[in-house]
Parts: C-alpha cells; structure tokens; sequence
C-alpha cells in the first residue's frame, strides 16, 4: 500500500531541495557505518551518496517499479556494487530483513504515512542496538514548493513522540536544520 501523498516531482526539481551528502554527514555516516535500509528510495537521491560513504550493504526499497529501475541503473553506472535495490511493500511486507541485522535505517520523506508508528516499530526490530533512525521531513510550513499536504504532514515533534512510543531515543541537539525545505532528526536505539 503506496504511502499515501507520496508521490514526487521530475527529478531534477527533487534534487534541487537537497544536498544528500552533507545531510548524510550530519547523520555520522561513515566508512565505519555498516549495513543500512533505505525506506522508500525513490530516485536514489540520496542512495548512491550514501553507499559512497558507508561500508555496509545499503537496501534500497521501494513499492514502485520503475524508482527500482532506475537506482539500479544509476548504482551500477556508477559502481556502487553494495546497494540493494529491492521491489517491496514495506508497509503490508515490513522490510523481510533480520531482526537487530542492520546499523542505520532512513525514513526520508515518508512519515506523512497515516501509521507512521508501524514504520518507526520497522525500524527498530531491523536495528542493531546502539543502531540509529534518521528522520527527514518537509517543514511545517504551507509555503515549500512541494511536500505533503499541511494537514498530514508531521511536525518534529510529533516524529519525536512517535518514534518514542517504541523505544527509540532522542536528544534535541540531534534535531537539524535541513535549509531551505526541510529537518532532520536522529533517533537512537539503546545498545542493551
Ligand atoms: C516522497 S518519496 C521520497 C523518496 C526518498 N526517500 C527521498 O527522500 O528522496 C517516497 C517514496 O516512497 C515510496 N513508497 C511509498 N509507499 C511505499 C511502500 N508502501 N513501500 C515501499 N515504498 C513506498 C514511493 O514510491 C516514493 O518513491
């Protein structure tokens, strides 16, 4: 089942509202960084920089055919042999990963969801402990030139309460300002 306002404008337009790497840092992505899932990957915008900076294998899931196509052409013009690109439901099927088998888990874009705590529960069966969420979102604000409608889209606040409800962590000074469209959250799975 798609997540509901999910879709997304051509392309070049998508990628123009971020800068994947420097996001990605600000998360502590790393050579360090093991395996990772990427929920929902759409155009890979952020895919392929993020398999550039890690160590681990990076599943990239998504409901939609031809996003799946495409990373897959994009991972291996450019070389990126650990990405994963798979076609999947992670709504009705979950992910079909292990359970504590993987370090870091994205939910960029994607908690406008209408159950938003069954991702965030996803997330954290599939983390190993001490692994992290990280959270982008639109801003609460009717004036982005894209995003969700206002009335479904999540505050940060709101991810923070949710992503609580089953156990993750977070300290407001791992809240980011993601300019000029979006936040960014880092939640954290405890290690024991
Ligand atoms: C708004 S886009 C965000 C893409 C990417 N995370 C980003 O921020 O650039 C949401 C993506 O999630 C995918 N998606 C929506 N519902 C899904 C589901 N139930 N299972 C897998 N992918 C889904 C859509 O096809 C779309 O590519």
């Amino acid at each position: 089942m798609k997540v509901r306002d999910s879709g997304m404008p051509d392309e070049e337009m998508w990628d123009s509202f971020f800068c994947p790497r420097k996001i990605l840092n600000l998360f502590g992505l790393s050579k360090e960084t093991g395996d990772l899932v990427e929920f929902g990957c759409g155009y890979g915008t952020f895919t392929q920089a993020a398999a550039e900076l890690i160590s681990g294998k990076l599943y990239a899931l998504d409901i939609e055919p031809e996003m799946i196509q495409l990373v897959k052409q994009k991972c291996q013009a450019a070389g990126a042999l650990n990405v994963r690109p798979q076609l999947r439901d992670f709504v009705t099927q979950g992910t079909g990963l292990a359970d504590s088998s993987v370090e870091v888990t994205l939910l960029f874009n994607i908690l406008h969801h209408a159950q938003p705590v069954a991702l965030f529960s996803e997330a954290m069966r599939i983390l190993q402990p001490g692994g992290i969420c990280a959270v982008i979102h639109w801003n609460y604000d009717a004036s982005t030139p894209r995003g969700p409608a206002i009335e479904i889209r999540p505050r940060p606040e709101q991810c923070v309460a949710w992503a609580e409800q089953v156990g993750f962590s977070f300290d407001p000074q791992e809240r980011f300002d993601l300019q000029p469209y979006h936040y960014g959250l880092l939640l954290r799975k405890a290690l024991t």
